[in-house]
């Protein structure tokens, strides 16, 4: 793929890492931004990384009137050597093209567009932070944006990467977090868009977070939208439980997505030798494992969240503090072993690390 470079002239002053560990998730932007255009018949063309500012779209460009817009999310760090790394960059371009076809969009050229990446966070290396907890976030989305009304898949697309360097997706860092246990809203149903990562499915998830927030809960853990029986996932990472000496993950069934952070779990607690379940389990269930002490851990993991301890889960009226609310052990091993691939301060045995510089 041919770049075209732009640099810009009025480059800004990276926040310190101090003042990231400070700022709300997600609120600062680098310096540039990596395009593409795709026409029907052309293809995806026009690859550019440009100063970073505002996209000029028609008011009838379909995305804001249908949604038909889906994203990605992953982190590159910066190591004690002072090298740059992505985490699993494929794994991410491998569910972007999932999402795409979910919702009609083209698929891209996975192997190209992790090396455009990795261009504009070589571009933005000055971008990227060292404190601990610290990070690039990576936010590579595709929008519909062909000007019309009617009810059908787009001709043309905007793909884009920004950059935004930040701290612990949660104020509190690894302090366990409290989720409330969602009975009224659905997230997502079997042969919805569950799976993909669309911007539909978090718009549509706003109205139960607020409501949890101002309950004094941190996010919500989503039930399956049929039954409201079993666990899906929480919103902004999947979920797991140690039950006994046991970590159990609900099976990815069509409504949950896929979570790369997951995923790095499910290899990491195997390749300890421990049991690992990914199963159907009722909130029932929880609440009787619970009750008879079984239910050592849970925490949430994703790539903005890490590895994230909850401290207390409530469905209805029962109120389930784990682990007195602190983080458990397994959490804290996990916390410290994924993070440590990450920053290339633990042996990448996995594969995992993709070098930018
Ligand atoms: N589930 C939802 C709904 C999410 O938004 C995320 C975050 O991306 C995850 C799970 C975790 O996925 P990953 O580990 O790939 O970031
Ligand atoms: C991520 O973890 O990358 C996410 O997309 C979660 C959130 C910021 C929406």
């Amino acid at each position: 793929m041919e770049i075209r470079i732009e640099k810009t002239q009025h480059p800004k002053k990276r926040p310190s890492d101090d003042e990231i560990l400070n700022i709300p998730f997600g609120k600062v932007f680098s310096d540039h931004m990596f395009m593409m255009d795709y026409k029907e018949g052309k293809g995806w063309h026009n690859a550019r990384i440009v100063p970073y500012g505002p996209l000029s779209l028609e008011p009838s460009a379909c995305c804001l009137h249908y949604g038909q817009l889906i994203f990605e999310g992953l982190k590159a760090y910066k190591t004690a050597d002072g090298s740059i790394v992505m985490f699993r960059p494929d794994q991410n371009m491998a569910r972007m093209n999932n999402s795409c076809d979910r919702m009609c969009i083209p698929q891209i050229d996975e192997k190209e567009v992790t090396k455009a990446i990795a261009k504009l966070v070589e571009i933005e290396e000055a971008w990227v932070p060292s404190a601990p907890s610290t990070s690039l976030y990576i936010r590579p989305f595709i929008l519909a944006d062909e000007a019309f009304l009617g009810i059908h898949p787009s001709g043309s697309f905007l793909f884009v990467v920004i950059l935004s360097p930040v701290g612990p997706y949660y104020k509190g860092g690894l302090e366990p977090v409290k989720i409330y246990v969602e009975t009224n809203y659905a997230r997502a149903v079997k042969g919805g868009t569950g799976f993909a990562k669309c911007a539909g499915n978090y718009a549509g998830s706003l109205k139960s977070q607020a409501e949890a927030e101002e309950k004094g809960y941190s996010q919500v853990l989503w039930l399956d939208g049929t039954e409201r029986k079993y666990i899906e996932e929480v919103g902004a990472m999947n979920v797991f439980f140690v039950i006994d000496d046991t970590v159990v993950t609900p099976e990815l069934n069509g409504s949950i997505l896929s979570g790369i952070t997951r995923k790095s779990v499910i290899e990491v607690v195997k390749s300890w030798n421990m049991p690992i379940s990914e199963r159907r389990i009722s909130i029932d269930d929880l609440i009787c494992a619970y009750e008879s002490g079984k239910l050592r851990e849970v925490f949430g993991a994703g790539t903005a969240a890490v590895i994230s301890p909850i401290g207390e889960l409530k469905y209805k009226d029962t109120v389930m503090s784990i682990n007195g609310g602190k983080i458990g052990q397994i959490s804290q091993r996990l916390y410290d072993e994924i993070t440590g691939i990450q920053t290339c301060t633990r042996e990448d045995k996995f594969g995992w690390i993709y070098k930018v510089k």
